[in-house]
């Protein structure tokens, strides 16, 4: 039989990509959503099936597991993918959003590799893959927020990496660049900064930039994405961390090589902050 793999947040971008690689791959694929019941590119069949899963709601996670072992009697991999990103200055983020976006992108994912974890230690065998972001390594003007959920994210993922080993477990991070998904629209909860004038300035030249097709012409795709999955999921290795992208890579080469002084000096220049 072909392994199992289970997704959070396969309604759309990464998520969804990756859902549609692994089934063409032939694997079967539990695909996991907020609203199973709105799902139209991912049709159920004998190796895919759509279960409902809402990280923030832990009483969701039980039941989904359930259905996918009631359905396909194991699961291989588990792919923490659901998250979004706060944008702004912290001082404009509520406590509730910035509380929110670590419940989403860090306890969210604790919830559901406690739910897993059982499974995976009872077969001494499985492999959880975390999406965290080249934002889980270095951080971006206006992306504190969400890259300190990323960031926490990193160094419970390489904790665990050592913690579950001995058991027959792999734990792996895959690092995305900028990818063309809803991230920028739909998944971004940007701080209301109305009453925080001094930033204005500074803002709208980050935001000009953002938006600058010379910046987001190299991002990558989603189907990119879940090829680095795949690797990650079959390479059998214990690799901890895949860089996807071309800027991912980049990125990463000026910190490492150049430290990370010039790096985010870079960083300010290009954003002309
Ligand atoms: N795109 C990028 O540039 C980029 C770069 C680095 C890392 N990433 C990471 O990649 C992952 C996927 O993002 P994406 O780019 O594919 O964006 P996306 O297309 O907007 O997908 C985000 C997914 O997360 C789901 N989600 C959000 N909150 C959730 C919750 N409480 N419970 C369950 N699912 C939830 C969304 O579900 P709904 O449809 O219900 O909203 C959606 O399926 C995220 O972890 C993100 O941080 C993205």
């Amino acid at each position: 039989m072909k392994p199992v793999l289970f997704i959070t947040g396969a309604s759309s971008g990464i998520g969804k990509a990756t859902a549609l690689y692994f089934h063409q791959q032939g694997w079967r694929v539990v695909a996991s959503m907020r609203n199973p019941q709105n799902e139209k590119d991912l049709k159920q069949d004998e190796r895919l099936i759509l279960v409902k899963l809402d990280v923030e709601q832990k009483e969701t996670i039980a039941p989904a597991i359930q259905k996918a072992l009631e359905a396909f009697g194991q699961i291989d991999v588990w792919l923490n993918n659901a998250g979004y990103g706060a944008y702004g200055p912290m001082e404009a983020g509520t406590d509730e959003e910035i509380r929110r976006q670590f419940e989403v992108n860090f306890f969210g994912l604790i919830s559901c590799m406690r739910e897993i974890l059982p499974h995976f230690k009872s077969r001494k065998t499985g492999t959880i893959i975390n999406i965290s972001s080249i934002g889980g390594l270095m951080t971006l003007p206006m992306f504190g927020v969400y890259n300190s959920s990323k960031f926490a994210l990193e160094g419970l993922t390489e904790g665990l990496w050592y913690d579950l080993q001995p058991l027959g477990i792999k734990v792996k991070l895959v690092e995305p660049g900028g990818i063309k998904t809803d991230f920028a629209g739909r998944s971004m909860n940007e701080f209301d900064q109305s009453k925080f004038p001094e930033y204005k300035a500074y803002n709208d030249k980050i935001l000009a930039r953002f938006k600058d097709p010379k910046y987001t012409q190299n991002f990558g795709t989603p189907e990119m994405v879940a090829e680095v999955i795949w690797q990650a999921a079959t390479d059998g290795t214990n690799t901890l961390r895949y860089l996807a992208g071309k800027d991912a890579k980049q990125f990463w080469g000026l910190r490492r090589w150049m430290g990370y002084k010039f790096q985010m000096e870079q960083v300010k220049k290009y954003f002309g902050i």
